[in-house]
């Protein structure tokens, strides 16, 4: 059942304010039918996340993606005018090259692609560039822990934050985040216990992507929840609908009624 036609626009003031009150859910949408779906189930925040350079476009990692990958799908999203709050993400070297180059690539995320705050990967590394956003009027998410535009200088996809020094950089970088400004922050691939400290110890809510149960939301990429991303399913997804199996077997019924001339029947011919 919808619950959108109730609901209030969620702003980044909604985000901010939800911190160890109601949990915060967020998925990814890339599309506009996509959007208008998270959105009818009654979603906070719809991410446009660069994570569509893996399971829309078929890199092998989100370093490929450009910022007019970027405002592209930003726009097919916005245009499902969300009653979430439409974060948009800021892809590979989109910032922390130059202060003008950061601030021009999320106005265009703003501008061209309708989005309402821009998200970023690193935090004490780029506090500053957090920093000059918001005083531009531009809200910024944060993104600590595993990184995923860092795949290269990680050496792979692998959960930061096990080893004691590792967790300290982590909390270090959380911290950044909210001493730039940002007004939430999503932790991704740490271990559950550093999820509950970070979450514990600052102001703006955390939203978790295997970061345990303890953020003060939850989000989770579209595609692979329902499985139609199928290349891979990190550990921290859960599929709630095998769509990606149910569309298969609706792919292989269609190929074979054509064949078998079962398909178009009379209801389907002019
Ligand atoms: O790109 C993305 O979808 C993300 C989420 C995994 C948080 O950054």
């Amino acid at each position: 059942m919808s619950t959108v036609s109730t609901r209030r626009k969620i702003t980044t003031k909604t985000i901010r304010a939800r911190k160890g009150k109601t949990k915060i859910t967020s998925l990814t949408a890339y599309d506009y039918p996509t959007a208008k779906l998270v959105d009818g189930a009654g979603v906070d925040v719809i991410l446009v996340g660069d994570s569509l350079g893996m399971v829309i476009l078929g890199y092998p990692d989100t370093t490929h993606v450009t910022m007019d990958d970027m405002v592209h799908h930003t726009k097919a999203v916005s245009r499902a005018k969300p009653n979430a709050l439409l974060v948009s993400d800021m892809p590979f070297l989109s910032f922390g090259v130059t202060r003008s180059e950061t601030i021009l690539n999320a106005g265009r995320l703003i501008c061209e692609g309708g989005a309402e705050a821009v998200k970023l990967e690193g935090g004490v590394r780029v506090r500053d560039d957090i920093r000059a956003l918001v005083e531009c009027q531009i809200p910024v998410m944060g993104h600590v822990g595993l990184t995923p535009q860092s795949v290269h200088q990680f050496g792979g996809f692998r959960v930061q934050g096990k080893k004691e020094a590792e967790a300290e950089q982590v909390l270090r970088d959380a911290v950044a985040v909210q001493e730039g400004g940002g007004f939430s922050l999503v932790l991704e691939g740490i271990p559950s216990e550093l999820g509950e400290r970070i979450t514990r110890e600052i102001d703006i809510p955390t939203i978790g992507i295997g970061a345990g149960p303890d953020c003060d939301g939850q989000v989770l990429v579209t595609q692979d929840m329902l499985n139609l991303f199928r290349d891979f399913t990190p550990k921290f997804v859960k599929i709630y609908s095998d769509l990606g199996e149910n569309a298969l077997e609706a792919m292989e019924r269609f190929c074979q009624e054509v064949r078998d001339g079962i398909f178009p029947e009379e209801e389907h011919s002019f």
